[in-house]
């Protein structure tokens, strides 16, 4: 079986960070799954089909011209990275990915990710429903205010407009949204390392999950960072 590492969490959380990077370390694949929600809710909008549309959105997302090159999303070989990271993307990719319909025709897709030698698994239901026999489950949690921070400071980098208390607004209701759908909601698989990462840096949260890795397949050769 390919060995599969998920990492679940709310959005900011720190959670693409850390699976990139848990990814490089160990020379594994990596699925950053939110980003076929945001391009869903993209393609979405470009057909003009509404979140209230299930069976248009269902064809949708069953016949999504998605693909990751390296760093760059491609939706029918248009690079959407930059547009799909908006907050206004984050929003609509919580919007379609409340549908059952949508979840279930992604299923499939999601899991064909699983390819030698390994595969790290970014979102909010890798552990409790696209990967559920994963042997190392994390789930990343931070206050709304620091998640909102991040990506205050990440936003403000780029040369953003950025207003911190609607951040901390948006947060929250799309957190919301994700833990009270009614299917795969956003919540800590069972026994999953939980790491509140509102007071650690990177580097700490990235040495608490290799340790894990490290027990659990002693055969793999991980050079720790320092
Ligand atoms: O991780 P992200 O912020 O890129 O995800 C964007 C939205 O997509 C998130 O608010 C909910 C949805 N999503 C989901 O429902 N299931 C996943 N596995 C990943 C993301």
């Amino acid at each position: 079986m390919i060995p599969v590492i998920t990492i679940d969490g709310p959005s900011g959380s720190g959670k693409g960070t850390i699976s990139r990077l848990v990814a490089e370390q160990l020379g594994w694949n990596m699925l950053d799954s939110g980003a076929i929600y945001r391009v869903l809710g993209l393609a979405a909008e470009r057909a003009g089909i509404s979140a209230q549309q299930i069976s248009g959105l269902t064809a949708l997302a069953s016949n999504l011209d998605l693909s990751f090159q390296a760093e760059k999303v491609l939706l029918a070989n248009e690079d959407v990275s930059h547009l799909i990271r908006t907050e206004a993307a984050g929003n609509a990719a919580s919007k379609v990915a409340v549908i059952p319909q949508v979840r279930t025709a992604l299923l499939g897709w999601q899991r064909a990710y699983a390819k030698d030698p390994g595969l790290v698994a970014d979102g909010r239901d890798m552990g409790t429903v696209v990967f559920p026999d994963a042997k190392i489950k994390v789930f990343l949690t931070a206050s709304a205010e620091v998640r909102a921070l991040r990506r205050y400071k990440q936003l403000k980098e780029k040369g953003l407009n950025a207003n911190l208390v609607s951040l901390v607004a948006e947060i929250q209701e799309r957190d919301e949204r994700d833990q009270n759908r009614s299917v795969a909601p956003l919540k800590a698989p069972v026994a999953a390392l939980e790491i509140e990462s509102t007071s650690l840096s990177i580097d700490e949260v990235l040495k608490s999950v290799l340790d894990r890795v490290e027990k659990t397949y002693p055969e793999l050769d991980i050079s720790m960072p320092r």
